[in-house]
């Protein structure tokens, strides 16, 4: 069997994002698990906001196109995305919302995300977590037909979550995300 190769996308760009800590903390735990992890910044894709007129104009952006193969080229993706206003920031969905008009030749449009199971995570300095961002985010991706696995992680209080080496320092956030990581590692192996 191919080594398990899984994409991390964090959804804020800010330096000292508590999202980005998440993320790299769980990239840290895939590769105890043995997988191959990438970690990309959507700042090395910018997008303009998604526009009709423009993707008639000039089709789907070149980002779209490359963070779509990137997903294929990956078993499982997991997303750690802030909660705004009680949903998803307009980055990751504006960077869904690209992604699902790739149609690459022999596909349908969208179809990578029908073929990649996705974990979902979110980190917030409030009490809840990123949870409503969470519930936004399982409906957007379950309405592009991805799988979603059951697990997710709100990290409330993120604020203090983590050490002086951005290493979550309560023994409960660091099982759950573990048990994040594990099922995203199984659900991918039995659809790779
Ligand atoms: C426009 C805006 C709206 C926000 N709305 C919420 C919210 O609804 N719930 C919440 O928990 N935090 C909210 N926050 C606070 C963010 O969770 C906080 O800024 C967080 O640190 C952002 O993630 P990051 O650290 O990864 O950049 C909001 C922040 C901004 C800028």
């Amino acid at each position: 069997m191919p080594a398990l190769r899984i994409l991390i996308i964090p959804g804020s760009l800010r330096t000292g994002s508590h999202n980005a800590k998440l993320a790299m903390a769980a990239a840290h735990e895939f590769a105890q698990a043995g997988a191959d992890v990438t970690r990309v910044s959507l700042g090395d894709y910018p997008l303009p906001i998604y526009d009709g007129d423009l993707q008639a104009k000039s089709g789907v952006p070149k980002n779209a196109v490359n963070l779509k193969r990137m997903i294929a080229s990956h078993h499982g993706v997991l997303i750690v995305t802030p909660e705004y206003n009680s949903s998803v920031p307009p980055l990751i969905k504006n960077t869904i919302d690209w992604i699902t008009r790739v149609q690459d030749r022999h596909e349908l449009r969208g179809q990578v995300f029908r073929e990649k199971p996705f974990a979902i995570a979110a980190a917030s300095e409030g009490r809840l977590g990123g949870t409503r961002a969470l519930a936004a985010l399982r409906l957007i991706l379950s309405a592009c037909r991805a799988t979603v696995v059951p697990n997710q992680l709100a990290l409330s209080f993120a604020d203090q979550a983590y050490d002086d080496m951005d290493r979550l320092k309560v023994e409960a956030d660091i099982e759950a995300l573990r048990a994040l990581v594990r099922q995203l590692i199984d659900v991918s192996q039995q659809m790779m």
